[in-house]
């Protein structure tokens, strides 16, 4: 095995029997996840914890060229050089019952259910409520180079993209950094010109989208300070950054994310105002924002007590085939959120666009079969996003739109409207984008599709 693997390019995750050896497993890994579950007269492997949990909570997570062989007495570990190495044994901190579906029809719905603990969850023991300002313990020893910095780039994929995307406006409005944001897999393309002061954070659910930890290697080896918000502790991106702040959002089972999703939110506004309390925040504006913050678990509840309507919202739509979703400013990013959960489960086409792009392209789509969902809270944009909707209307095109609650004009402009509570409008996106996950969860359930394994798509994506 080891002189077999010596000769191998590229990234494995391997477990292999010898014939006539049943007693004995021989597992390895480079790239790919690969977990030791340590029993009691028992040694498992898997790529992710959730499927040990029912089993030990004792794991060893293996790193790249580790090859171990497993027996029922227990394990060792060598490089592909053949000596021994030694990897620190952790202990899981969830339970089973996070990995089951708890009465839930689907694993994404349970997680949907999960938001407003994981928006708790991601804050607690992280507020300094009589100072307004955020502790984030995994960044201490990098805060002052983390303050220093001139230059912010966000890095990831998929959905973790969109908090990225969303990263950007919240930061920007409340600091004075400068933040790009850019797709890990097309980072990777670009010659960039790194100034001494530039941080780089990489946001990662599973810690293990290939695209997104070899940007990080990239980063590195260009002198850049690389944080990261991971979900999956002791993960590859979790490891290879050099300070970071994880999720704590338990396990995500369902292939197309939620909560972890509205968790790398918070911790994204979390560390909005810990950046922004060190420039030009003062302490009751910060106590303001936390206010705000601590005041989303329960609207989140509000908006899953409306799952019902939300369905009946769905089942009118789930017949057609392209929808457009739009919205400005923090929305945008939740606009194109909603568009990818709708795609990843419903298999329907939806595109998102800035609701300013639509006379230079998507307009021209609308007509009656052509259905667009709006995100049209009050905020400063709330008037132009009016004008949007009426140019839908006035091409026939229906119209469902995510309101606050208490707007009664939406009501003339809309052929449905799905309410969320009123917020700063710096938050609404973490409202927002529940109705979005609710109507894509219910328009698939209509369709039949396979909600939690859609077809053709990873939890992890491990290959390039
Ligand atoms: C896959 C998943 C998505 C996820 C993306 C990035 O495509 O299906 O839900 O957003 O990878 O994954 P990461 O684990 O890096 O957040």
């Amino acid at each position: 095995m080891l002189a077999a693997l010596r000769e191998v390019r590229g990234t494995f995750g391997l477990g292999v029997v010898a014939k006539g050896k049943t007693e004995q497993i021989v597992v390895a890994r480079r790239g790919s996840p690969l977990i030791l579950g340590i029993g009691d007269g028992e040694v498992f492997a898997a790529s992710d914890v959730s499927a040990l949990v029912s089993h030990t909570k004792n794991v060893v997570y293996l790193q790249d060229d580790d090859v171990a062989v497993l027996t029922p007495k227990g394990y060792h570990l060598r490089n592909l050089e053949e000596s021994k190495v030694f990897r620190a044994p952790t202990t899981v901190d969830w339970d089973i019952s996070a990995a089951e579906k708890q009465g839930y029809a689907h694993f994404m719905l349970k997680e949907i259910h999960e938001q407003p603990d994981a928006v708790a969850n991601a804050m607690r023991g992280r507020i300094i409520e009589p100072e307004g300002i955020a502790k984030l313990g995994g960044l201490d020893a990098v805060l002052d180079r983390l303050a220093d910095m001139d230059r912010l780039i966000i890095i990831s994929c998929g959905t973790s993209y969109y908090a990225g995307l969303l990263g950007r406006y919240v930061l920007e409005t409340a600091t004075d950094y400068s933040v790009e944001v850019d797709l890990a897999s097309e980072f990777r393309y670009r010659k960039l010109n790194f100034r001494p002061k530039t941080a780089v954070l990489a946001i990662s659910q599973s810690g293990e989208t290939l695209d997104t930890l070899a940007a990080v290697q990239e980063a590195k080896r260009k002198g850049a300070l690389v944080l990261g918000i991971v979900n999956v502790v002791g993960s590859n991106i979790a490891r290879e950054t050099h300070a970071g702040v994880y999720n704590h959002a338990g396990p995500e089972i369902g292939v197309a994310s939620t909560k972890a999703f509205i968790s790398q939110l918070t911790i994204v506004y979390l560390l909005t105002l810990l950046l922004a309390r060190r420039q030009r925040m003062d302490v009751n504006e910060g106590r303001q924002f936390i206010r705000e913050l601590e005041a989303i678990p329960e609207k989140i509840q509000r908006i899953l007590a409306q799952a019902d309507q939300i369905h009946a919202v769905a089942k009118k739509y789930a017949q057609f085939s392209n929808f457009l979703y739009v919205g400005r400013k923090f929305n945008y990013p939740i606009a194109l959120e909603g568009a990818l959960k709708l795609k990843e489960i419903s298999y329907l086409h939806a595109e998102a666009y800035a609701a300013g792009e639509m006379k230079h392209g998507p307009i021209a789509l609308i007509d009656p079969n052509f259905p667009s969902m709006c995100l049209v809270p009050r905020d400063s944009s709330y008037e132009k996003m009016v004008s949007n909707i009426q140019e839908i209307r006035a091409r026939s095109g229906p119209v469902i739109c995510v309101a606050t609650e208490g707007d009664r004009d939406i009501y003339r402009m809309a052929d449905d409207v799905i309410h969320v509570p009123a917020s700063d409008e710096l938050f609404t996106p973490l409202l927002t984008v529940v109705p979005l996950q609710l109507f894509a969860y219910y328009v698939a359930l209509e369709r039949g599709c396979e909600i939690d394994q859609p077809r053709n798509l990873a939890k992890s994506v491990t290959v390039e």
